[in-house]
């Protein structure tokens, strides 16, 4: 007698403990992994939880276990293994059942496969699921993708399992086909950016002023009190307090300093510029990790150019924090503005009809990017949905205006002292393009016509136009 809600198929970190948050809510949940060690580890770590678990050796089992009509999670490595796990399960379900992709899905691999399965009468969901471990355990974000009526179905169990903000669940659907897993791409992006303006701010207190890691844990740890206070914030305070037991000396002294990257920030990148919307900001901390990770080519160059960061003591950086604190908000604005511009320009390209208020507002709290500041997101497309950024908020645009000058004293003093500041220099550099009436792309469309003839508007009279270059 088939006596399970859902199945979770995957069962390594995020698996395990989404599977025993379904089964925590009051849910019973089949679970299988390919190899049945994890599927030990999993009722092993159920505790009391273990008798909503009904642990599968195979996926004939676990799909005998589903009440019809069938739910399956899947969370499996992205890529490849997705399509596999979705392969021998098909020929195990019945028409109506629902595969949900709960991994960090590339969208387009989504499009297919919500095309495929719609097309042989099964339903698919690509939801984003994020918060990491700690989140798919206690409440994670989620952004579902897909038809309506899977997501009527699923809803009760993903809305059970997310984060809570002010009462609110932080799952949502976002829109069909690819939607959830763009959004989720795109919340990735964000976090990107995020995490190398904070790290570009440390890296102005740590190898400009001298700082101490622990003193500079307590600038992150009070700008919490502020628009900073985030998620993020919080935990960049919490690693550069942590002491290494070896050295005695702070952690993060010991960590190589080159960044990873699994591949979702630079999608956003990739997306948003065939979307022709300008990320610079997200762009800027993708290259950012590529240029920490090339670490000989680094001490090569450093060496050739003896460059040493200069101390920034007796600067404008120097003293109050409260400039760091603005140029950080305002980079994190302008970020902010670049990743929901894309996603607006994706939703309008795919008809996809996204509800960003909904998106900044299931971001509240679950996820990587969580922070009081996406409830003033929310409020901008509350009060207007169709605007064509968040920098036209009123709230948003008085605070970054207030925030502006910081930034161009901590910019200006960082470059003159050689200090590498990326991605807040690149969304700097947009805003000011932005802000700017008249362009210097009259000067691009002059050259473009002088080697290629490709023409020019006048702003005088109508038609193409073309000059006369060489005499
Ligand atoms: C989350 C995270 C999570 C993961 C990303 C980024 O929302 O829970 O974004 O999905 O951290 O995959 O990882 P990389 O930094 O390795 O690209």
């Amino acid at each position: 007698m088939a006596s399970a809600d859902i199945a979770v198929v995957g069962l390594a970190v995020m698996g395990r403990n989404l599977a025993l948050n379904i089964a925590e809510k009051g849910f019973t949940v089949a679970i299988h992994n390919r190899s049945a060690g994890r599927i030990a580890e999993a009722m092993d770590a159920a505790g009391p939880l273990k008798e909503r678990l009904v642990a599968c050796d195979t996926l004939e089992g676990l799909v005998a276990e589903l009440k019809p009509p069938r739910q399956i999670i899947v969370m499996v490595q992205a890529g490849a293994p997705v399509d596999e796990t979705i392969a021998l399960l098909l020929p195990l379900l019945a028409e109506g059942d629902t595969v949900i992709d709960a991994g960090n899905a590339n969208f387009h691999d989504t499009v297919r496969r919500a095309a495929d399965l719609t097309a042989r009468g099964f339903s698919f969901l690509g939801i984003g699921v994020s918060g990491g471990e700690e989140g798919a355990r206690h409440g994670p974000s989620i952004m579902a993708g897909g038809t309506r009526e899977s997501w009527g179905r699923a809803e009760p169990v993903l809305t059970a399992i997310a984060a809570r903000f002010n009462g609110e669940p932080c799952a949502a659907y976002v829109g069909p086909g690819g939607a959830g897993h763009f959004v989720k791409t795109i919340h990735n992006g964000i976090e990107y950016a995020d995490m190398q303006m904070i790290a570009e701010i440390y890296g102005l207190m740590r190898h400009g002023l001298g700082l101490e890691a622990s003193a500079i844990a307590d600038v992150f740890a009070d700008w919490r009190r502020g628009p900073l206070d985030s998620y993020l914030v919080e935990i960049t305070a919490d690693v550069l307090r942590a002491r290494d037991a070896d050295t005695g000396g702070p952690l993060v002294d010991v960590i190589v300093d080159s960044a990873g990257q699994k591949g979702t920030g630079r999608w956003s990148v990739m997306e948003a510029l065939d979307l022709g919307v300008p990320v610079s900001a997200i762009a800027a901390a993708v290259d950012a990790r590529s240029t920490s990770a090339a670490l000989d080519l680094r001490r090569t160059i450093s060496a050739r150019f003896a460059s040493r960061p200069q101390s920034l003591s007796g600067t404008a950086l120097d003293g109050d924090r409260d400039v760091l604190e603005k140029a950080l908000i305002a980079g994190k604005i302008l970020a902010y503005a670049q990743g929901f511009a894309a996603m607006q320009a994706a939703s309008a390209e795919h008809g996809w009809e996204v509800p960003l208020a909904t998106v900044a507002r299931i971001w509240r709290a679950g996820c990587i990017i969580r922070s009081a500041f996406l409830d003033r997101i929310a409020a901008a497309y509350d009060r207007d949905s169709r605007i064509p950024t968040i920098l036209l908020d009123p709230y948003l645009a008085d605070l970054l205006a207030d925030c502006l000058p910081a930034m161009r004293t901590v910019l200006a003093t960082a470059v003159t002292h050689g200090h590498p500041v990326p991605a807040l220099g690149a969304a700097l550099g947009h805003f000011d393009s932005l802000a700017r009436e008249r362009s210097t792309a009259d000067l691009i469309q002059g050259q473009r016509d002088y080697f290629g003839a490709h023409g020019f508007q006048r702003i005088d009279k109508p038609g193409v136009h073309h000059g006369r270059w060489q005499g």
